[in-house]
């Protein structure tokens, strides 16, 4: 079976308007592309990314949501909203929500069955801290997350992220890369899902990772807000 790699950029709280030229530059650069691309831009700029480049090969996702459509929650944004803003992915459980924010498995869970009633395509986020990752506990910690984050939809994605790996310039070895995503496939038992590795992703080392069996994409940070380095890694796949 041909792979059909999905590349997504998260860009995180980055971006003006000013750097919408970015996302111009990739649509150019990646007009013979043959995987998916993802951006998911703040919150702010999705509408604009809609109207300018909405009927073109990008498409525009959400880096989180919340788990009911609407409601007394000051700041947060409904995946109803983030549909009618023209998304059709969302982040959910990345490590910085789940550090920062303090969002559980079971939080998580929640947004991404809300995501998939809104007709949004959840990106779940796994993945082990450095200091479980230097006792050894990576499969463990990755698969209660699964068990505990996992809706019952197989319209998904799942994003492994080791977290020390993150906007850290460390990447695991590809046999260590390998022998998640085997385990993760393993544990979920279908082979459609597509499975993105997380962390450090640049075009230095797009080709190696995206070329490991059960790596299906990629989610990327800090390389996802040049166009340059971007469409590296779109080239790459
Ligand atoms: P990074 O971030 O590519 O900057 O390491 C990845 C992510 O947080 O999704």
């Amino acid at each position: 079976m041909h792979k059909r790699y999905l590349i997504a950029g998260n860009w995180k709280m980055n971006g003006l308007k000013a750097d919408l030229e970015e996302i111009a530059q990739t649509e150019k650069g990646a007009a013979n592309a043959t995987c998916d691309i993802l951006v998911c831009p703040p919150s702010t700029l999705l509408p604009i990314c809609i109207e300018r480049f909405g009927s073109g090969k990008i498409a525009f996702g959400g880096q989180d949501c919340h788990a009911q459509t609407s409601g007394a929650f000051t700041g947060d944004i409904s995946p109803k909203m983030l549909k009618e803003a023209g998304a059709s992915y969302v982040i959910v459980g990345h490590s910085e929500r789940r550090q920062y924010h303090h969002e559980t498995n079971t939080d998580v869970k929640a947004k991404a069955e809300a995501a998939l009633t809104a007709g949004l395509t959840p990106i779940i986020c796994v993945g082990e801290t450095k200091e479980q990752h230097e006792a050894g506990k990576q499969f463990d910690v990755v698969k209660t997350q699964l068990a505990e984050s996992l809706p019952a939809s197989q319209e998904i994605v799942i994003a492994y992220e080791p977290v020390w790996a993150i906007g850290t310039g460390l990447t695991p070895s590809s046999d260590d890369i390998a022998t998640m995503h085997n385990s993760i496939r393993d544990f979920i038992g279908n082979d459609s899902i597509r499975l993105l590795y997380g962390g450090s992703v640049k075009g230095g080392n797009a080709k190696e990772i995206l070329n490991l069996p059960n790596v299906d994409g990629a989610l990327v940070g800090g390389a996802s807000l040049k166009a340059k380095d971007f469409l590296e890694i779109v080239k790459a796949a």
